[in-house]
């Protein structure tokens, strides 16, 4: 029996692959790689000397989606696969709810056609209604200001209305937070296509020389230095939690909801200075007026996770800047840069 990881050649997904084939579980890859790269799968079997069966499929196709099914004995699904740049989702609605609802309800037909019952899903901490009150629980109100989250939110719902329909489906929705670092091994990383929306793969371009300064979205916010806090977790970390998710499918939960964070917030300066702590590489920033969308905080309440998946963050901030300066030094150019 395999587990089926959706998107599994991107960011999360090919760091939740290593983890798997490290415990010991079958992995099988599907990915359309529109953001991801090939050469991911020469770096999971670099780490692991295991190279899992892979399918570059787009899932927006039935057919071949059905086909990977007809092909593995698959027992489980982790659902990456989705576009997830929340600027893009505004301009371009339809071609995210297209590609992130359609990919999951055709994974959903299949499952059905094929009897696999367990489901974990990649959401977000996105789909929180924005709020003054941190740490953010997992029965805090839900409201969304984009397409992105949106549909985040829209599949949460389906896989619970799949949940109500068929006693037997177990699912686990896993909010991460922000994510970021990389493997120890400095193969596998976040390696984003173009110019990076987030602040972690964008100070790492910047301690390369491929940008000449960090713009710095606003110091004007109710916080410890006016930057924006968020809750940083080490991809390592997120890719445990999903093994733990596994776990808890096993208990037949029905459809669980969980955060997936460290419950500590930092600022956007914070994570400046302790990148140049770790990388001994100065990032010159100039504070610029906020992103439209932003918010002041945002960091979770990790209890849930904590008594119900066993899971816990272990890596501290000093690991994820090490580990994602570590990647982007020995991967100039991605994974094309390093044979
Ligand atoms: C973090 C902080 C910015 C870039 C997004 C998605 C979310 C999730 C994680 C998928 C904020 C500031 C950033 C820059 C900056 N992705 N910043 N200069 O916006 O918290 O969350 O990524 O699930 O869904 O919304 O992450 O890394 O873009 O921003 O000052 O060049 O860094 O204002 O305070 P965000 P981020």
């Amino acid at each position: 029996m395999a587990v089926l990881v959706t998107g599994g050649l991107g960011y999360i997904g090919s760091h939740t692959a290593v983890a798997l084939i490290e415990k010991g579980i079958k992995v099988v890859i599907c990915d359309d790689l529109s953001n991801s790269d090939i050469n991911a799968l020469d770096r999971i079997f670099k780490i692991t000397n295991v190279r899992p069966k892979f399918h570059k499929t787009d899932l927006k196709d039935y057919k071949k989606t059905e086909l990977i099914f007809k092909r593995n004995s698959i027992d489980a699904v982790i659902h990456f696969a989705g576009y997830k740049a929340v600027g893009e989702s505004v301009e371009k609605p339809v071609m995210y709810y297209e590609n992130n609802l359609l990919s999951t309800l055709n994974l959903l037909k299949a499952m059905k056609k094929f009897n696999v019952k367990n489901f974990v899903f990649s959401s977000s901490a996105t789909v929180y209604k924005v709020s003054d009150i941190m740490p953010l629980k997992e029965n805090f109100p839900l409201a969304q200001t984009n397409p992105y989250g949106r549909s985040k939110y829209f599949i949460e719902e389906i896989l619970h209305d799949v949940c109500i329909s068929d006693k037997n489906m177990n699912v686990a929705a896993l909010r991460y937070f922000n994510p970021i670092g990389a493997h120890k091994s400095g193969l596998l990383g976040e390696n984003p296509n173009g110019i990076p929306n987030n602040l972690m793969p964008f100070i790492t371009k910047v301690a390369i020389g491929k940008f000449d300064k960090l713009k710095v979205f606003g110091n004007d916010y109710p916080t410890k230095d006016g930057t924006g806090v968020r809750d940083y977790i080490h991809v390592l970390d997120l890719a445990k939690g999903h093994i733990c998710a596994l776990e808890k499918l096993k208990e037949k939960p029905g459809f669980f909801v969980c955060n997936l964070g460290t419950g500590k917030g930092y600022s956007v300066l914070e994570i400046v200075k302790e990148f140049e702590k770790q990388s001994g590489v100065e990032i010159p920033y100039e504070i610029t007026k906020r992103r439209p969308g932003d918010i002041a905080e945002c960091y979770a309440d990790c209890e849930k996770a904590e008594k119900e998946l066993g899971f816990k963050a272990e890596y501290s901030l000093a690991d994820m800047c090490r580990d994602s300066w570590n990647f982007q030094k020995n991967n100039p150019e991605g994974y094309k840069s390093v044979q």
